[in-house]
């Protein structure tokens, strides 16, 4: 294909990273760190990345990551750090603490702000991101010399490299070029989505809160002290224009415990939208000279907030892989990438498939399920036991 198009031959990289949300940002200034070149190729604008809202719990592993690449600093300001969540079936609630239970915290920090951060940071280190890129495509990822090529301004490009991590999301090039011989997908799809409102309005309570309400899901969030992020459960078709800013106020209202619901400072909301919920596994994660990170891999319904921290995961396990082959000429942590990646990942993976079944009221279910739903739910109130096991996966599940 190269041959006879005229081409703009880049300079060859050690580490082509395709897609600049949250895992290639990442990826990418950890290999800058560890002297391996690499470049982004980026389909949107900066602006239009830094404008995606999304959940905003880190655990720890996360933290300790941005912190280790030195995009800590304003993280460790203006994040909040939170030592256990809030559960309520719409009535009562009960407190979970996750320090009292097993010693542990979340950060609460935005992904916007992480990403920013992480954008700032390889500003400075220097890395090429070319956004706006168009038609970029993969090629002899089952060779020795793999490449990417794509358009930029009305030109052709092409870069040849060691290796390609496609941090390209869920709707990217990457995983498609897995050929269908060898890959396998898991996918289950729920029927409702969640509605979420922005607001400058100070939150609730200190802590989140999940409640399970007959009337379905609510979860109130926050940014900062000064910024809310509030969801409710709606039919998975539901339109977010269909909802004024008081509908939705006087629902998440109807949804959360009275003495909670009387506290609620209302406001505009500056962002609206509806998230579809849905669980999706690729395997295997890797093929040829081709490694899947974050959301190219896998999805997770946003319930106990795991996408971005199994991004994190994924960047951890491939980058001490790439830094193996390169340090010590050893290719056996690339080999391995897939199968330690998804170990973890389907364990985030039932965490939040779990959680979802608990807290949401599914159309579909019997009278029968419903019962057996809150009899968990009473369970996980009464036993120390099940708590510590919720707060284990919340905080997050160790890396090895
Ligand atoms: N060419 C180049 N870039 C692309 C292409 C393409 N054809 N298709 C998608 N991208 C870019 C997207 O524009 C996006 O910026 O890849 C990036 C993927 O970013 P995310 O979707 O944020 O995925 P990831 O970096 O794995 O982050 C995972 O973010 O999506 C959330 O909930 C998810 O929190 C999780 C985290
Ligand atoms: C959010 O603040 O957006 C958020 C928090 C926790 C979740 C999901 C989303 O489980």
């Amino acid at each position: 294909m190269s041959s006879n198009k005229d081409f703009v031959r880049e300079m060859r990289v050690q580490v082509a990273i395709v897609g600049g949300g949250p895992s290639g940002l990442l990826l990418a200034q950890k290999l800058s760190r560890a002297g391996i070149e690499c470049q982004i190729l980026e389909r949107r604008s900066r602006r239009y990345v830094l404008s995606r809202i999304r959940a905003g719990v880190l655990e720890r592993g996360t933290v300790d990551q941005l912190r280790q690449v030195g995009v800590g600093g304003r993280m460790d300001f203006q994040g909040l750090e939170h030592h256990g969540c809030l559960l309520s079936d719409g009535d009562q609630i009960f407190s979970l603490n996750f320090h009292k239970l097993i010693g542990k915290s979340v950060m609460v920090y935005g992904q916007t702000e992480v990403t920013r951060d992480l954008y700032d940071a390889l500003d400075r280190s220097g890395v090429v991101i070319r956004h706006n890129v168009e038609e970029v495509s993969l090629h002899d990822i089952d060779t020795d010399a793999p490449r990417v090529t794509w358009q930029e301004n009305g030109q052709f490009h092409e870069m040849v490299c060691d290796y390609i991590a496609g941090c390209d999301g869920f709707y990217g090039p990457s995983r498609a070029t897995i050929p269908d011989s060898v890959k396998h997908e898991f996918e289950r799809s729920y029927p409702f989505g969640w509605l979420g409102i922005l607001s400058k309005t100070p939150p609730v309570e200190d802590e989140l809160i999940y409640s399970r309400s007959p009337r379905g899901f609510a979860l109130a969030s926050m940014r900062n002290p000064s910024l809310s992020r509030y969801y409710i459960q709606v039919p998975a078709d539901e339109k977010a224009d269909q909802w004024s800013d008081e509908q939705f106020w006087s629902e998440l209202r109807r949804r959360l415990p009275e003495k909670v619901s009387q506290k609620i400072v209302t406001g505009p909301s500056i962002e609206k939208s509806v998230a579809p919920l849905r669980s999706f596994v690729c395997e295997p994660m890797s093929y040829g000279r081709l490694f899947l990170c974050g959301d190219a891999a896998h999805i997770v319904p946003p319930t106990g907030a795991k996408g971005l921290n199994l991004a994190a995961s994924d960047v951890h396990y491939l980058f001490e892989a790439l830094r193996e082959y390169y340090d010590d000429q050893s290719s056996s942590g690339l080999q391995n990438y897939s199968d330690t990646a998804l170990r973890r990942v389907w364990k985030s993976m039932r965490f939040s498939w779990s959680l979802t079944h608990l807290m949401h009221i599914f159309p579909n279910h019997t009278r029968f399920d419903a019962r057996i739903q809150i009899a968990e739910f009473r369970y996980l109130r009464q036993s120390t036991a099940a708590q510590r096991a919720f707060a284990e996966n919340y905080t997050g599940l160790p890396y090895h």
